[in-house]
C-alpha cells in the first residue's frame, strides 16, 4: 500500500493551499494511496531549541506533537506539503516543522555519515504553494528551504504547484483549473510513488 503524508502548513484550514492540497489528497486516494492528513495548525509543536538531543539516535528529544509527525514521516513513501507564502518564505507553522526535522538531517549526515553531496532518495515529495502577488521571485525563497528540507527527509522534490494572485480565503475557487490540476497531480504523484516502490 502506498502511504502518503499530506501536511497542511497554512493557519487557514480552508484557505487556498488547504483547498489545493485537499484536491491532491483526493487525487492520490483515487489512485489507490492511503493518505494521512496532518494540519500543523492543530498541533502543539515547539520550535527547534538547538540543543542537539537528536545527536544520540536521530530522534528529537522534545516531547510534543512533533513525535507523531516524525513517525508519520518515517512511515510514508510520499509527502505532500502545502504552505502559503509569508514574506517570501513558508508559513511559521511550516518552518517550525522544517526546523524540528533537523533531527533527520543529523541522523543522515552526522550519525550515518552520508556526505552532503551524496543524495539518496527513498521518498518523493510534492510542494504546493500560493501567494497574493505575481512577481517572478515569489516562490524562490520558499523553494530553496523546501528543497533542502526534503533532502533531509530523503525525499526527492518530484513536483511543485505554485499559484500566484491568490489572497483571500477561498480565492482559489475562482480558478477551477487550479483545483483540477491539483487533483490530477495528486493522482500522478501517487502513481510515481507506486512506480518507485516497484523498482
Ligand atoms: C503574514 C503574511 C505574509 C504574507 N506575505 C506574502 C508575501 O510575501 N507575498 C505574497 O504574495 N503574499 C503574501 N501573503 C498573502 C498569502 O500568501 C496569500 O493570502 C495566500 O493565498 C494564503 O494562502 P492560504 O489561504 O493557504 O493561507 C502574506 C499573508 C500573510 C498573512
Amino acid at each position: 500500500m502506498t502511504k502518503i503524508l499530506a501536511i497542511y502548513g497554512s493557519p487557514r484550514k480552508k484557505g487556498n493551499t488547504a483547498l489545493l492540497l485537499n484536491e491532491a489528497v483526493t487525487g492520490a486516494r483515487e489512485a489507490g494511496a492511503q493518505v494521512v492528513e496532518i494540519f500543523l495548525r492543530d498541533l502543539k509543536m515547539s520550535p527547534c531549541l538547538e540543543i542537539y538531543g537528536c545527536k544520540k539516535d536521530g530522534r528529537c528529544v522534545i516531547e510534543d506533537d512533533f513525535q507523531m509527525v516524525y513517525d508519520q514521516i518515517l512511515d510514508s513513501h510520499g509527502i505532500m506539503l502545502a504552505s502559503p507564502i509569508f514574506f517570501y518564505a513558508v508559513s511559521a507553522h511550516t518552518k517550525i516543522l522544517m526546523d524540528r526535522c533537523q533531527s533527520f538531517w543529523v541522523k543522515k549526515h552526522w550519525i550515518e555519515q552520508i556526505p552532503p553531496n551524496v543524495q539518496t532518495y527513498s521518498k518523493k515529495a510534492l510542494f504546493i504553494s500560493a501567494g497574493a502577488t505575481k512577481g517572478n521571485k515569489l516562490f524562490d525563497g520558499a523553494l530553496l528551504s523546501v528543497r533542502y528540507f526534503f533532502n533531509a527527509l530523503d525525499a526527492e522534490l518530484w513536483g511543485k504547484l505554485l499559484y500566484r494572485g491568490l489572497d483571500f480565503e477561498g480565492d482559489v475557487k475562482k480558478f477551477p483549473e487550479y483545483l483540477e490540476e491539483a487533483r490530477s497531480t495528486g493522482k500522478s504523484f501517487c502513481q510515481a510513488v507506486q512506480a518507485a516502490m516497484e523498482t
